[in-house]
């Protein structure tokens, strides 16, 4: 049912959106492993931050836990996308648990510099949500030098031993533009503060970003599909309504969307966080053309190619069954 006539209803559809490689690599990763196992197989935490992806993988026999000892005694546990601390490797150990660790390698690539700068002794000032999964592992890799650093109003209080001595790193799925807040009040406190050896903020991360900023100003609403606690998701909300987006709304699914959002919007922007399958967004412009939103422009940022290999762990066991 189309309503009225106006013919200049339309969707921008940005891209890239969706699933990155990390992603689909640890989705994957719990696929293979219900094959080749068979079901039970554990997964520590949610997988990648989506209940849709969680519900699909739970009815196939994936169950989710909070933490290891909640696994069986030898059973197989599967470590999430966002990475863990050593601890957690530890605890599993001790259970004698089989291990996969779907870390998406981006984040390890974080954990690496924190290591590195842990052993020369620096203090680690990590941008990043508090109780976020992924900052507490990255975290755990050197709690004594590492300070979270929770955006720009929190650079206050933190605290470091020699000022001269002082690193930033971040969290891989922050607004870009916060972040650079973040380092520039920290530069001011900490005249000498190293930067990253490379960008933390991933390239899934800033492309879903850029296609936002690109599309925001004309689109009188932005709609980004993504689950609550789905970091980067979120942060395609706020760069939306920062780069002149009316309005803008998170939902898990099409059925969240409000009718009222569509009145007097002629543009809608379209995108999805790196955790969402491309299902939930072409449900969402089935709505949107059942709504009139007739006419569909791809608002291309970046071209992405980037694929990861899977869990070596889990390669190893793949190849022996074939
Ligand atoms: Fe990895 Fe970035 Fe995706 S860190 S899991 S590629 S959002």
């Amino acid at each position: 049912t189309t309503r009225g006539t106006n013919m200049t209803k339309r969707i921008l559809l940005a891209s890239p959106r969706g699933y990155c490689a990390g992603v689909d690599r640890a989705v994957v990763a719990v696929e293979k492993a219900l094959e080749r196992y068979g079901a039970p197989v554990y997964v520590r935490k949610q997988i990648v931050h989506n209940k849709h992806v969680v519900e699909v993988l739970e009815r196939r026999g994936a169950i989710f836990v909070d933490d290891t000892d909640e696994v069986p005694q030898g059973a197989l546990v599967i470590f999430s996308a966002h990475g863990v601390a050593p601890s957690v490797h530890e605890a599993a150990k001790r259970r004698e648990l089989r291990t996969i660790d779907a870390t998406c390698p981006l984040v390890t690539k974080v954990h690496k510099e924190a290591i590195r700068f842990a052993a020369d002794d620096y203090d680690i000032l990590l941008i990043g949500h508090v109780g976020h999964e992924e900052v507490e592992g990255t975290a755990g890799e050197a709690p004594q030098n590492i300070h979270v650093v929770d955006g720009p109003g929190d650079v206050e209080r933190v605290v470091v031993r020699d000022p001269n001595k002082v690193v930033w790193l971040s969290q891989t799925t922050l607004s870009v533009d916060e972040t650079a807040a973040t380092v520039e009040r920290l530069r001011e406190r900490f005249p000498r503060l190293q930067d990253p050896p490379s960008d933390d903020i991933c390239y899934a991360t800033q492309n879903r970003q850029n296609a936002v900023k690109k599309m925001a100003r004309q689109s009188e609403l932005v709609i980004v599909v993504g689950s609550s606690n789905s970091s980067n998701s979120v942060r395609l909300v706020e760069v939306a309504l920062e780069y002149g987006a009316r309005s803008a709304h998170r939902v898990d699914n099409a059925s969240e969307i409000d009718d009222a959002w569509l009145d007097a919007v002629e543009t809608v922007g379209l995108t999805s966080g790196a955790s969402v399958p491309e299902v939930l967004v072409q449900d969402v412009i089935a709505y949107l053309v059942d709504h009139g939103f007739e006419h569909i422009e791809d608002v291309v940022a970046a071209e992405e190619d980037l694929l990861f290999s899977l869990p070596k762990e889990l390669r190893r066991d793949l190849e022996e069954n074939t």
